[in-house]
């Protein structure tokens, strides 16, 4: 009998998942997507949320008159978990997200998970996908990607009665590539808007990202890796990038535009805080067009960008700003991603273990 115990001792260390053991080439990967052992998947059917499970296929079965494909019944999220030197997983603020995918819930008439449920679905997924979770000193993350969507069909314009809630995980490293992480990048402001002035904007609803696509794509051909978007109403305002916020420093204060069409960056408010932290003024404010000129740095900040610095902003093909260093911005970004991999204190209880 204890030769038994032994050996199923053994049998289940053995089929522990040790973090990176699935030894990609961590530092080349880039932010593609990957399939990872599962994902989990939960269902609200008849008023309630089951238990979920892990599914291995990366395939969902989906009603063809679900309200995500008709009416974009959909919201997302995205955090990420790091390996830190003690050999433990964390993941950044997930109490975050899940309280912002709430509020795109409310707006939308969705069901959400509650931020318990958010948070031990995210902490699952990475358990159960550790080989994944890029090893500490790589430099990457494992990216946690929730997903909610009304799943239950209707013909006429309604709110699904049945919604789906799925965490898929996959190692990313750099957004723009680059190596250094803190690789400059050429900003060109589009000529389309992105979110109106009462519109949903500030949720993070997958139909906010499909009319990127194009003007994205037009200024990636152009040579500009990131694009940036005014306000609709006036054009006269910044807002943000296509997947960040806009920072500005200027003297010894970091500045962000203060809009509710912009989405409420998990990354800009960690920033804002370590920012104050350091003796900075931190201010949401309005930021016009005509003062990008002046600020002594610009940077775009979120999960997938972390801090990207930006080295210019064109309009109409036209440089109107240009940065040249980043000394604030990349010291903060320092400050973040220390955090992030355990190798400083975590002064605001950010990390959350899996
Ligand atoms: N703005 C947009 C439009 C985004 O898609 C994202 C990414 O999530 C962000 C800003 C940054 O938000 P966070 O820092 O919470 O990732
Ligand atoms: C993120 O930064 O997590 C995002 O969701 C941006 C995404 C569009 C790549």
């Amino acid at each position: 009998r204890a030769n038994m115990l032994l050996l199923l001792l053994l049998v289940v260390g053995a089929a522990a998942l040790e973090v990176g053991s699935q030894g990609l080439e961590w530092a080349k990967i880039g932010f593609e997507y990957r399939t990872t052992r599962c994902f989990v998947h939960y269902e609200y059917r008849d008023g309630a949320w089951n238990d979920g499970r892990e599914v291995k296929e990366p395939y969902l079965p989906v009603h063809v008159g679900a309200t995500a494909l008709h009416y974009g019944q959909s919201l997302f999220e995205g955090l990420k978990a790091f390996a830190t030197p003690d050999n433990k997983v964390k993941l950044f603020r997930p109490y975050a997200n899940a309280h912002r995918m709430q509020r795109g819930a409310e707006r939308t008439l969705m069901a959400c998970p509650p931020p318990e449920l958010f948070v031990s679905a995210c902490a699952r997924t990475v358990r159960a996908n550790l080989d994944y979770v890029p090893p500490y000193g790589s430099g990457g993350a494992l990216y946690v990607r929730p997903l909610l969507f009304g799943s239950g069909p209707r013909i006429g314009l309604q709110p699904a009665d049945a919604y789906d809630f799925a965490v898929i995980a996959t190692p990313v490293g750099e957004y723009y590539g680059g190596g250094g992480g803190v690789e400059p990048v050429r900003a060109r402001i589009v000529d389309a808007d992105r979110a109106a002035p009462r519109g949903v904007g500030n949720v993070k609803l997958a139909g906010n990202y499909a009319p990127d696509l194009q003007p994205n794509l037009a200024s990636k051909k152009l040579g500009y890796p990131i694009s940036l978007y005014l306000d609709a109403k006036s054009r006269t305002y910044v807002e943000e990038f296509s997947t960040s916020n806009f920072l500005a420093i200027k003297d010894a204060e970091y500045i962000t535009p203060d809009s509710n069409a912009v989405l409420p960056s998990i990354t800009n408010d960690s920033l804002m805080k370590l920012a104050e932290k350091k003796g900075l003024t931190s201010r949401r404010r309005p930021v016009r067009l005509d003062e990008l000129a002046d600020f002594d740095e610009v940077a775009a900040c979120g999960t997938a960008v972390v801090v990207t610095p930006i080295a210019s902003i064109s309009l109409d093909d036209r440089v109107i700003a240009e940065f040249p260093t980043h000394p604030v911005s990349t010291a903060l970004f320092t400050e973040l991603t220390d955090i992030q991999r355990g190798e400083a204190p975590d002064p605001f209880s950010w990390m959350e273990d899996v």
